[in-house]
């Protein structure tokens, strides 16, 4: 069984490859390469797959993972500027893929090694990744 928390949170990035000239920056990364940086809304879904508890009924408390999330990921990076802002993309294009295993990597850490662990993350309506590690 798995279960899902879904957060979201917004912040600024800028699609940049400082090995590409600015023609081939601007033709791989199109409106993403803004030198200005633009925003998007992220949406976050961490998905954790175990097993219930007979105690208490729950495969993991929402709390402690909503805490676990506010604490590793939104303080982070809720209202930052991605490239600027965070130790993470500094050498690290924060393209949606690098973000979500970012976010993975960070929550794993954390989290109990009796749970699975994937997260989704949404950068429109449209456009998501998913990542478990692999
Ligand atoms: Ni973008």
């Amino acid at each position: 069984m798995k279960v899902c928390r879904r957060e979201t949170f917004n912040a600024a990035h800028r699609l940049y490859n400082p090995t590409f000239d600015d023609a081939k920056n601007e033709l791989i990364f199109g409106k993403c390469n803004n030198p200005n940086f633009h925003g998007h809304n992220y949406v976050l879904e961490t998905w954790i797959e175990g097993e219930i508890d007979q105690e208490t009924g729950y495969l993991i408390d929402l709390k402690i993972l909503s805490d676990l999330i506010n604490e590793e990921v939104l303080e982070a990076f809720d209202h930052r500027n991605l490239n600027l802002d965070r130790p993470e993309f500094k050498d690290l294009i924060p393209t949606v893929e690098n973000i979500a295993v970012v976010i993975w990597n960070k929550l794993r850490a954390k989290l109990d090694s009796k749970y699975g662990l994937e997260v989704r993350l949404w950068e429109t309506d449209r456009n998501s990744v998913f990542y478990d590690g692999k």
